[in-house]
Formats: C-alpha cells, structure tokens, sequence
C-alpha cells in the first residue's frame, strides 16, 4: 500500500508512522508521500498514451523544489504561472522548452524572462499582452512562441472562485475574437502562434465542461487552418478534481476518454496542465491540539497549532478537508469546531465534525492537503511557514525547514 494509511490504530505515511514525523519535526508539519505522487503522476500520463501528449505539472499546485524535482524526474514539464515560478522550474532542472508560462497578469519583467530563456509557449491572455509580447521579441531579435488562451464562456461547475472559463471571468480571449487576433499575429514578426489553450477551472468533478471546452477548441483550431492559421498543439488545462470526502468522482481513466475523442483525428498534439489531481491526497497537514473548551450553549472548540496561516482552503473557499485521529482513541465521540489558533472567527479547519474527545496534545492529520496547501501559506500573525517532510522509499527528508522568527524579520530594517 502506498499513501497515507491505518496500520492498526496508526496512521502512517508509505508505512513511516506520522507520530515519529511529527515528534522528530514539529508540528504544524506538511508530510508527503512520494510514491503516491509518483504513482497519480503516471496513471494520468498512461491514460493518454494513445495520443501524443505532454504533462506540464502546474506549479501552483505545489512548488517546493523537491515536489517539483520529483515530478521532473519522473518526465512531466512545466506549467508556471509567474516568473517566481520561472525560476523554481530552473532550479528544479526543468528546460527552458519544458515550461509553459501562464498567468493572467504577466508583467514585462517576467514577459522579458521567459522571451530570454525561450520557454516552450508564453499563454497569451489578451490582445495587449500579445503586442507586449511581440515588442519585447522583436527588441531581443527573436521569435516567440505562443497559445491564446481562449474563454470559451462554459461553466465548470466547480466553486466561483476557482471557476475561470466563463465570459464574466478575468481570463483569456472570448471564443469570437480569436480569429481576428490571429489574422492580426500573423503581421507580427515577434510572435508564432502554435496552441490554443484553455482551462475553465479548479476540483472539476463533472467532466462535461472539460470535454465541451476541448471540443470547442478543436473546433476553432479547424476554423483558424482555414483561415491561415496553423496551429500545433491544444493546450487543454488542469482542472480534475480529486475526492476530498469520500465521495465518487471521476477518474483519469474517465477524463482521457471525455477529452480525446475531441482531439482524436485533429494532427494536433495536446498539452495538459494537472496540479490537484497528482498532489492533492498526495500530502497531509499535521497538527496538534492546543486547547480544547466549550463554549457557553455547550459548543465545543478544539483549537489547533495550525490554520488559515498553514492551510486557508476552508476560509477561503469553503473547503472540506477530513481531519484525521493520527492514534485513533475509544474516547466518546463528541461533536465540535476544529478551529486554528489566529484572531480571526473564519479561522477555521473543520466546522461541524465529531471526533473522539480530544486531549491537548493529541496529534491529527488534515487530509489531502498536497495541494493549494503549503504554496497559499502566510506569514500572518507573525507565525512561520511550516516545515515539510518527504517520504521517499521508506526514508522520511525534511524537503523544507521550519522557517525562524530571524529569517522572518531579516528583510526588515
Ligand atoms: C492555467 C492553469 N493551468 C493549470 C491549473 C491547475 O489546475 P488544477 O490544479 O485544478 O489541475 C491552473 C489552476 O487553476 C491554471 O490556472
């Protein structure tokens, strides 16, 4: 078995008991199993293998440098959506044509950078941005190359905030405006449009939109052949969901056979662009109890060492993470507030859960947390970014150090 799983009443991480993790690193403390990514990582690139593909792993899923270096090494590419992001997937040992650079709001730093380096495809947001593109190109004597990122105005059905591919979204070019775009590119010297790129969205468990959206752009891929543009390849996104209650959602066996028969046929290649779906269940938080106190009306809080600051997914959009006994205990189970330790009410971890009752000290584990977990964290309330930890063949390796209060104060005068 690989994951993060029970052996007797202990949960353990690739078989590494997470009670040994959290006493040698501290808690809060982000643990991840590499087997598991590993193994998320290439069941997706086998569900496609029948038509010619390319992985970019979207970098803001998770960008620590060990995260990314293993997904390298096991053959993905690049998705990074900021020039910080650039310059992990160098260091990561990714090539300059193994990224692709995405983002709604590319600055001319940033633009210059991937033009230098010559990454695989700059996606291009808007018609300034690809006038941006083309001025920096021509100044530095060269040709870049890009993918509109088309709106194709469908709802994904995921939560508003992690929905991007409707009209009313900040994203991409709206459908009707790209084939006068492109007759507008093909004056300009500076860039080459290779790809039409999409994605409508993030935890996309209804597998519909993603197959209109990827229909869509065939379509328009056929559209603009005819009308003198060529395109190479259809960047179709991330946006599989993963299950973060138990529920049954759709697999990466489903997802292929949603997307292919759309490109099947096309002489297009595809890019795809997953983050959650290979790290999400991939990591979990650790964290212990701080205090545990009901409140007049008998609503029990159990405060934790870690929250918005370590993991803001269930402040920020609602999130349901299971919170996980890490030695489970035959205490009568009681209904209450896992909430975290910072001075805000919506400082929350999980609202309305019943767990054993709980003593201070006592250790859980948030689950499936690899993903938007550690990259959103913050340094509020001056609390410092939590240590991670790696388990990789058996072997656990502190992959990030807990930071200190000096590390934290030495950009400050
Ligand atoms: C352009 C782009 N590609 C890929 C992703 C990764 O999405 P996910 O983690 O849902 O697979 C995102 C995230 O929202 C994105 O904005």
């Amino acid at each position: 078995m690989i994951g993060f799983f029970r052996r007797g009443p202990a949960l353990v991480c690739d078989g590494v008991p997470l009670t040994d993790l959290a006493d040698a690193h501290g808690t809060p403390l982000y643990v991840y199993s590499a087997a598991l990514i590993a193994s998320r990582y290439r069941a997706i690139d086998a569900a496609f293998a029948a038509h010619p593909h390319a992985i970019h792993y979207a970098l803001k899923a998770n960008s620590t440098l060990a995260i990314a270096r293993l997904l390298r090494g096991l053959g993905s590419n690049a998705d990074a959506n900021s020039g910080g992001e650039i310059d992990v997937a160098l260091r990561a040992g990714f090539i300059p044509p193994q990224i692709v650079f995405t983002g709604v709001g590319k600055t001319t730093t940033e633009l210059a950078q991937a033009i230098e380096l010559g990454v695989r495809t700059i996606n291009v947001e808007s018609a300034g941005e690809l006038e941006r593109i083309d001025a920096l190109s021509r100044e530095r004597q060269t040709t870049t190359k890009v993918a509109i990122r088309v709106n194709p105005d469908i709802d994904a059905k995921s939560h508003p905030h992690i929905s991007t591919g409707m009209k009313t979204n900040k994203f991409g070019i709206a459908l009707h405006e790209v084939r006068e775009l492109c007759r507008r590119a093909r004056t300009l010297t500076g860039i080459e449009i290779v790809g039409l790129h999409s994605h409508v969205g993030s935890q996309i468990t209804n597998l519909e939109p993603l197959g209109r959206a990827a229909s869509a752009l065939a379509r328009l891929a056929r559209e603009l052949a005819d009308d003198g543009t060529r395109i190479e390849h259809l960047d179709l996104g991330g946006g599989l969901g993963v299950s973060y209650d138990g529920s049954p959602v759709p697999g990466v066996q489903e997802y292929a056979d949603t997307l292919l028969p759309a490109v099947r046929g096309s002489g297009l290649s595809i890019i795809l662009e997953p983050g959650r779906h290979i790290v999400a269940p991939a990591g979990v938080l650790l964290t212990r109890v701080i205090d545990v106190k009901e409140q007049p009306g008998g609503r029990l809080f159990v405060v934790m060492d870690a929250g918005m600051t370590e993991l803001i997914r269930p402040m920020l959009y609602d999130a349901f993470h299971r919170i996980e006994p890490v030695l489970q205990s035959s205490a009568p189970v009681v209904g209450a507030e896992i909430v975290g330790p910072l001075c805000e009410s919506s400082d929350t971890l999980g609202k309305n859960r019943s767990l054993a009752w709980p003593q201070v000290d006592d250790l859980f584990a948030v689950m499936d947390v690899g993903a938007y977990g550690s990259v959103m964290a913050s340094n509020y309330n001056r609390r410092l970014m939590p240590a991670e930890v790696l388990v990789e063949n058996g072997a656990a390796a502190v992959i990030k150090r807990r930071q200190t209060i000096d590390e934290l104060l030495s950009l400050e005068s």
